[in-house]
């Protein structure tokens, strides 16, 4: 099996290890009993050196360029793995069936698609964006160890299937107990970090809203990963409010069905948070 995978930390220090990089894109992960990841073609290799958060990752110096597996193939996972191809990082796509993505992969030929599995191999950063429902059975597959000390930015949030009450998203969590607390505590090893889940994908990258910057509130136990998912946001044109370990996701979780409620109300998406400090 092709081993793609290099320790986040390690890319901070020297950048990404470009010889398995390109064993990856020759042969991609050998996941048994998966479809393989497709192959783009024309991607020069001398690409990932490009645009990378370099200067925009706080604290963090001389970082360079990482590859992001992103878990979902829906709305969310090409917005944002159309930001990250823009800063010139490398990522791909993970979804149970690669070969229904060929639209994808036709307009985005320097990126990778794969499996679930070969996108979190993948990553230095793993990105989530499948249906919340689904998210933990989607861990399950991959096996925790894989994640083991990535930063995993979960944009997921736990919509139960039942439509929207007046305006209000069913969730099945509780106010005690959020998605995330529960992903961590089933991959205790991963850096969860709570972010992009309380906005549209229309917004999520270079939002462009009258009332100026908006503010996308994170939370994690792992200071390193915040650090890290707080550099890219401000790449996407974010103001950043870190409100603590991952309890509190319980607080963040539900500002998605705040979020929802003028659209499903009165047809407005268009928005975003802010806050606002005296
Ligand atoms: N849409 C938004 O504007 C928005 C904003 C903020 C947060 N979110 C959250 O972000 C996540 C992704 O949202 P989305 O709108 O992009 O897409 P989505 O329609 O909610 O989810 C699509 C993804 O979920 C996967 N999926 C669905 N059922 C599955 C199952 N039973 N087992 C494994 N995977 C399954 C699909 O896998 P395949 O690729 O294999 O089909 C696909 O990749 C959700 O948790 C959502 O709540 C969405």
């Amino acid at each position: 099996m092709t081993n793609v995978r290099v320790g986040w930390k390690q890319n901070l220090r020297d950048g990404p290890d470009l010889q398995k990089v390109r064993r990856a894109r020759l042969s991609g992960p050998n996941i048994p009993g998966a479809e393989p990841p497709i192959r783009a073609t024309g991607w020069p290799l001398n690409k990932i050196r490009r645009g990378s958060l370099v200067g925009r990752v706080p604290t963090i110096k001389h970082a360079q360029p990482m590859k992001i597996g992103i878990l979902g193939s829906g709305t969310v996972a090409r917005t944002l793995a159309k930001g990250f191809l823009e800063q010139g990082l490398d990522i791909m796509l993970g979804t149970r069936k690669p070969s229904s993505l060929s639209d994808w992969t036709e307009a985005n030929p320097t990126s990778f698609v794969g499996s679930f599995q070969a996108a979190a191999e993948f990553g230095d950063i793993v990105v989530l964006a499948v249906k919340g429902y689904a998210v933990e059975e989607v861990l399950s597959g991959i096996g925790c160890h894989v994640l083991e000390g990535k930063p995993v930015i979960d944009a997921t949030n736990p919509i139960s299937d039942a439509g929207p009450e007046k305006g209000v998203l069913p969730y099945f969590t509780t106010h005690g107990e959020s998605l995330m607390e529960r992903l961590q505590r089933q991959c205790p090893d991963a850096h969860f970090v709570k972010a992009f889940n309380s906005v549209g994908s229309g917004q999520m990258v270079h939002p462009s809203l009258e009332g100026g910057t908006p503010t996308m509130f994170i939370c994690g136990d792992n200071e390193d990963a915040k650090i890290v998912v707080t550099g890219i946001l401000h790449s996407f044109g974010w103001e950043v409010e870190d409100m603590g370990g991952v309890e509190a996701a319980r607080a963040i979780e539900p500002l998605a069905m705040l979020w929802c409620i003028p659209g499903f109300r009165e047809g407005s998406w268009n928005h975003a948070f802010k806050l606002l400090k005296g």
